[in-house]
């Protein structure tokens, strides 16, 4: 596909990610920062996938995806479906020849998520893990400060994230709480996120040991930790847990290396980064510094624009759905591949896997 060719995109489940997605991309659509037609919706409700089209102008809708794969005018497919229905859809868009992103978790496991890997593989299309993380802007100042200053070797990491979990929540969301539809609790569908993080900073982790809660009576785990020891010694551990207190949801990041600290507070309305490099003082970074080095990083050049163009990029909520996409397809417009990928959530998923089985064994998993 060329600069020039225009992509069109179907999106496949209109429900909670499904519209934010869409919420996003057709904000994108009107900055007319990169040209892509939004053509099709597909849900299994049809009146969800009428209201989503509606919603964001989109001409055509299907109940059956295998009706969206045989659109030949349809490239690029996002999968935004419960987990258990990620695996059919990926194998039928693949063989369809069309680019996927899909939501993570991936899979319900690590073999289910390499199957996927190599079937988009062997297809040759373009595939994205919905690893949201990577296009938020405090993380990636974090990866930049890493570039420019010299924190030396990591050591310790830590991530404590907590998400509520409320009784309307469970009511809207009841799938969440049936394994067989998510393959699990927090650890696969937070932690997972949490671990790409983890391993993006401080690389491969070697050994594994986990525990998991269950507190509420849905069946699935409301409470995971991780302690991790990465390829050259370094640590992380990571606590995450759905309770059902009211308050905002915050993920608070911690990351030592022999001469820094950088702390990155997420996801709550208060969001910022402090680091602290040895000799000197704390610096904290606020949204708009660490915003205009996520246009930078994204190749957007902010001169000739107005906050109405590329603000869709950094003045929103839901700000890392729309980077994130811009990156997508300007990989797929570019013939690159996307970042980050199927690849990335096969290794994400072989350690949520470890850290069931340490959970159930009660010992440490050797990974490596
Ligand atoms: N990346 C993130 O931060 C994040 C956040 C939330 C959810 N997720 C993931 O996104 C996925 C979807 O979650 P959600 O909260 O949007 O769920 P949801 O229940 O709100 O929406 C799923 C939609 O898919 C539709 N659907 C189910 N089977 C279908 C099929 N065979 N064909 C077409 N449509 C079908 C349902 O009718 C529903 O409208 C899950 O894998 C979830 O774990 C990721």
């Amino acid at each position: 596909m060329s600069e020039e060719d225009e992509i069109h995109l179907g999106l496949i489940g209109t429900g909670n990610i499904g519209r934010t997605h869409l919420a996003a991309l057709f904000s994108l659509k009107k900055s007319n920062l990169t040209n892509f037609h939004l053509s099709a919706v597909c849900d299994l409700d049809s009146e969800s996938a009428k209201k989503a089209a509606k919603d964001f102008d989109i001409p055509t809708t299907y109940e059956d995806y295998n009706e969206l794969m045989s659109n030949d005018e349809i490239d690029v497919v996002y999968v935004c479906t419960p987990t258990s229905k990620h695996t059919d859809i990926v194998k039928a868009a693949a063989k369809a020849g069309k680019a996927i992103y899909c939501e993570e978790p991936l899979a319900h496991s690590c073999p289910q998520a390499q199957t996927l890997m190599a079937v988009a593989q062997d297809a040759k299309v373009p595939s994205a893990a919905g690893f949201l993380l990577r296009y938020d802007s405090f993380i990636l100042y974090a990866k930049s400060l890493l570039e420019k200053h010299d924190f030396g070797k990591p050591m310790l990491a830590h991530v404590r994230t907590d998400h509520m979990y409320t009784e309307e929540y469970e009511k809207l969301n009841e799938w969440r709480g049936k394994s067989q539809i998510t393959g699990g609790g927090t650890l696969v569908e937070h932690c997972v996120h949490d671990i790409d993080i983890l391993t993006w900073f401080f690389g491969p982790v070697a050994e594994v040991y986990a525990k998991v809660g269950f507190f509420s009576d849905r069946g699935v785990e409301d409470l995971a930790t991780l302690m991790m020891t990465h390829k050259d010694g370094q640590m992380s551990t990571l606590d995450s847990v759905w309770h059902s207190i009211d308050r905002p949801d915050e993920r608070r990041i911690e990351l030592f290396y022999e001469q820094g600290f950088i702390g990155i507070t997420l996801e709550s309305g208060n969001r910022f980064l402090e680091y602290h490099l040895k000799g000197e003082g704390p610096v904290r970074i606020n949204a708009e510094t660490a915003d205009a080095l996520l246009l930078e990083h994204l190749g957007v050049h902010t001169n000739n624009g107005s906050l109405e163009t590329y603000g869709v990029l950094i003045d929103s909520v839901d700000n890392r759905y729309a980077a994130l996409s811009y990156a997508f397809l300007g990989a797929i417009k570019s013939g690159e591949n996307p970042s980050p990928n199927f690849m990335d959530a096969v290794a994400a998923h072989k350690i949520v896997d470890a850290a069931y089985e340490s959970a159930t064994k009660g010992t440490a998993i050797d990974i490596l």
